[in-house]
């Protein structure tokens, strides 16, 4: 594991760059080597894939995204908004509730405004009819997609690929991390090397169209579709947020044998899939899991 360098952005946030590789000993992966590259430990508040999405989006001016009202960007947004001194709007699906739950409560301390759309105003929410309605209310704003995907974001998740090859000194063969928008496969892959390659994990049920929004990204970012990559569905779990005793099983052992708590949602279940999928890799492969939050 390498020293903890924790170097100021150009965007002001002190972050923990590159982030730390530290390799997972379990001999259940029989002969595979397991790196985890920790993007969990990059910030605090900003962590993992947020710090890599904001890290481009974040400018002076005026920021409005959209999420749920648990949303992990959406607390993110505020905290980067506060760290760096602009301004945040976060647009939230459904009604207020008040007293705000926690994650409400902290965006506003880190000095988020929040609106609110009902579910179906929601559903249409970059329709210029939405969007014209918000400018109305708040003045002229960035927009942030929900989830912070766009292209500054796949051009931060690209990063990470370089950071490995000078920590590793390219001894990897393929870098796993969870989907749940595609932004980060988009950045990952786009990013490799050649001769390695991305398997994404996805978080949803019905995932294979995040093949295609993967490729928009990255064609949006770079103008092509580019890296070798996958998007693998066998292992949502039942679906976005939803999980099954086997699922939490795992991550129990996980966290018992390797003293590391797996984000449910996301992390947990790419990381089952790498256990799955192990057993049919050639032993001595090297499989790098980002941890992403
Ligand atoms: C911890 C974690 N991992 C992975 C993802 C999925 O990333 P993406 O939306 O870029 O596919 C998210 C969602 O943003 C997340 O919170």
């Amino acid at each position: 594991m390498e020293a903890a360098a924790v170097p100021r952005t150009p965007a002001g946030i002190a972050a923990r760059i590159p982030s730390p590789v530290e390799e997972v000993r379990d001999e259940r992966l029989g002969g595979v080597r397991l790196l985890l590259k920790r993007d969990d430990l990059i910030h605090p508040e900003i962590p993992g894939n947020k710090w890599r999405k904001l890290k481009y989006n974040l400018a002076p001016g005026r920021v409005l995204t959209f999420g749920g009202a648990y949303s992990n960007h959406i607390r993110a947004v505020a905290a980067a908004g506060a760290a760096c001194g602009f301004e945040t709007i976060g647009v939230i699906r459904g009604e207020e509730h008040l007293p705000l739950n926690p994650s409400l409560a902290y965006a506003v301390e880190r000095g988020m405004r929040l609106a609110y759309l009902d579910r179906s105003a929601y559903r249409r929410k970059h329709t210029p009819e939405v969007i014209d309605a918000l400018r109305a209310e708040f003045g002229d704003f960035r927009l942030l997609p929900e989830g912070g995907s766009n292209a500054a974001a796949v051009r931060g998740c690209a990063e990470i690929a370089p950071e490995l090859d000078a920590q590793l000194g390219g001894r990897y063969d393929l870098v796993c991390c969870p989907v749940g928008t595609g932004g980060t496969l988009a950045g990952l892959a786009a990013g490799l090397p050649p001769g390695r390659r991305a398997i994404g994990f996805s978080a949803l049920k019905g995932g294979e169209f995040l093949d295609d929004e993967v490729a928009r990204l990255q064609r949006e970012a770079l103008g092509r579709v580019t890296g070798d990559w996958r998007v693998e569905c066998g292992f949502h779990f039942g679906g976005y947020a939803r999980s099954t005793p086997e699922l939490r099983e795992f991550a129990d052992g996980f966290a018992a044998r390797h003293g590391l708590r797996l984000d449910l949602v996301y992390v947990a279940k790419m990381m089952y899939g790498i256990f799955t999928l192990a057993r049919e890799l050639a032993p001595g492969t090297v499989v790098v899991a980002v941890i992403t939050g």
